[in-house]
């Protein structure tokens, strides 16, 4: 297992090129079932958590195929199975979102119920009552979902989700594409990975409008065809980034990028202190003097991403006075506190709200974390720290973010990957 070692309080400067989305490629891929013809994403991130999507897709007959340039091409000519099982879901959440293309091309599925993880419970629930409303017959048993769609296929359905949900507003249209009539579906989700998911199906002649709105109307048709899709720029790693550079200090042009989808983070950040200049693509952070406590709460889009919350903590340990940080999206959100706090940053948790005590003088130290965000959060506390900080399961960090310490060294962060003494 390899660990990353920063020696921090090196000044950050220079370009930094953003990668595809993670969130919005994993559902991405899942579109691949939904055609016999290829299916080409550009602009793909290489991370683990693609490569776990791609392993899932060949078992179920999809051929991937890596090709120069950030490309993924996905060909599912004839399924092989419709089974998708536990070992090869319990790994990662998103492979879940499998289910609904394939009752949806092959009128039945059986998939392992992806279960909790480190940051929440995280049901399933909403997802399965959309496929049932679009006629799908689901049976739980012996952690598997059984589901079968009737005789002619799915139907259209108005759907209305009871609170705002990524992965079941992106699994209801996954669906509901090759459902026939209109689907109606209330109360969605506007994360700028739905509106990417839905432009690329209608590549492949999908007929879904309203993505990134509440309301997304989708009239089925009766198949699929092939396309080429460039994934949308991650804004999860454009606000990581920004959020190492507002840390360390210094000067960083981010690449790359749809700025507008970061708002609510230049909003704090402005406040905090941070310069902010959004390009057409590109957004140039610059850090030179103290920054400020800025109080937060995630929220669904466009308010501020759950995803970067642990970033943001490790930010406002070293701004002056206190910052009050709310997780309103995830029950146990904040693992990172403890790690952040073994740097010398000082911070109460109490359910789910985490004051955050500034300005603290942060020295490196050994530390780790449970999930992806908060491993990043101390790779961030670790730049501005002074000494040598080591994160140790770096497996975490693999599965979402493309070349960390190759991206971060060539802007002058002292970074680097080596193998975990056993
Ligand atoms: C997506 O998860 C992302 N994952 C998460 O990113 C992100 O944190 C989250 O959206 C919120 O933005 C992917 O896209 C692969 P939700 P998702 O359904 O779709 C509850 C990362 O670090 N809920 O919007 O699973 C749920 O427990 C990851 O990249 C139900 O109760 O999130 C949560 O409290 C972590 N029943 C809330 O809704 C359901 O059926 C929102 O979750 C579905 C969700």
């Amino acid at each position: 297992m390899d660990r990353i070692i920063i020696s921090g309080g090196h000044r950050l400067s220079g370009a930094l090129p953003i990668s595809g989305a993670k969130n919005s490629a994993l559902k991405l891929m899942a579109a691949s079932l939904l055609t016999e013809e290829p299916l080409v994403l550009e602009n793909m991130p290489r991370l683990a958590d693609s490569r776990f999507m791609a392993h899932l897709l060949a078992h179920l007959g999809v051929v991937a195929e890596e090709q120069p340039g950030s490309k993924l091409k996905l060909e599912g000519r004839a399924l092989e199975s419709t089974t998708a099982p536990y070992d090869l879901v319990r790994k990662m959440r998103a492979t879940f979102n499998v289910l609904g293309p394939l009752i949806a091309r092959e009128g039945r599925a059986k998939v392992s119920l992806p279960g909790g993880c480190a940051i929440g419970a995280r049901p399933v629930d909403l997802h399965l009552k959309a496929l049932e409303a679009l006629g799908a017959r689901i049976e739980l048993s012996e952690g598997y979902v059984n589901a079968s769609a009737p005789a002619g296929g799915l139907t259209g359905a108005r759907i209305v989700f009871p609170f705002v949900s990524v992965g079941a507003t992106e699994h209801a249209m996954l669906a509901a594409v090759l459902a026939r009539g209109t689907t109606v579906l209330e109360n969605c989700a506007r994360e700028p990975e739905i509106a990417d998911l839905a432009d690329c199906l209608n590549a492949m002649g999908a007929k879904v409008s309203g993505a990134g709105s509440p309301t997304i109307t989708i009239e089925g048709v009766s198949s699929l065809h092939g396309a080429t899709w460039a994934v949308v720029p991650d804004r999860i790693e454009t606000g990581t980034y920004a959020m190492a550079a507002a840390a360390a200090g210094g000067d960083v042009t981010l690449t790359g990028v749809r700025p507008a989808h970061n708002a609510a983070l230049w909003a704090d950040l402005r406040e905090a202190g941070v310069t902010v200049e959004e390009g057409e693509d590109t957004v140039r952070i610059v850090r030179d003097g103290p920054i400020r406590a800025v109080d937060m709460q995630t929220a669904p889009y466009p308010g501020f991403p759950t995803d970067l919350q642990a970033q943001f903590m490790a930010l406002m340990s070293l701004a002056e006075g206190a910052s009050v940080i709310r997780e309103t999206i995830f029950e146990n959100r904040f693992m990172h506190a403890p790690e952040l706090s073994r740097l010398g940053a000082r911070i109460d948790v109490k359910g789910n709200e985490a004051v955050v005590r500034g300005p603290a003088a942060l020295k490196g130290a050994p530390v780790m974390a449970t999930d992806l965000r908060a491993s990043v959060s101390l790779v961030i506390a670790g730049l501005a720290a002074e000494g040598e900080t080591v994160v140790s399961r770096v497996y975490h960090l693999d599965r979402g973010f493309e070349r960390l310490e190759e991206k971060l060294s060539a802007c002058g962060a002292v970074i680097r990957r080596e193998r975990e003494p056993v």
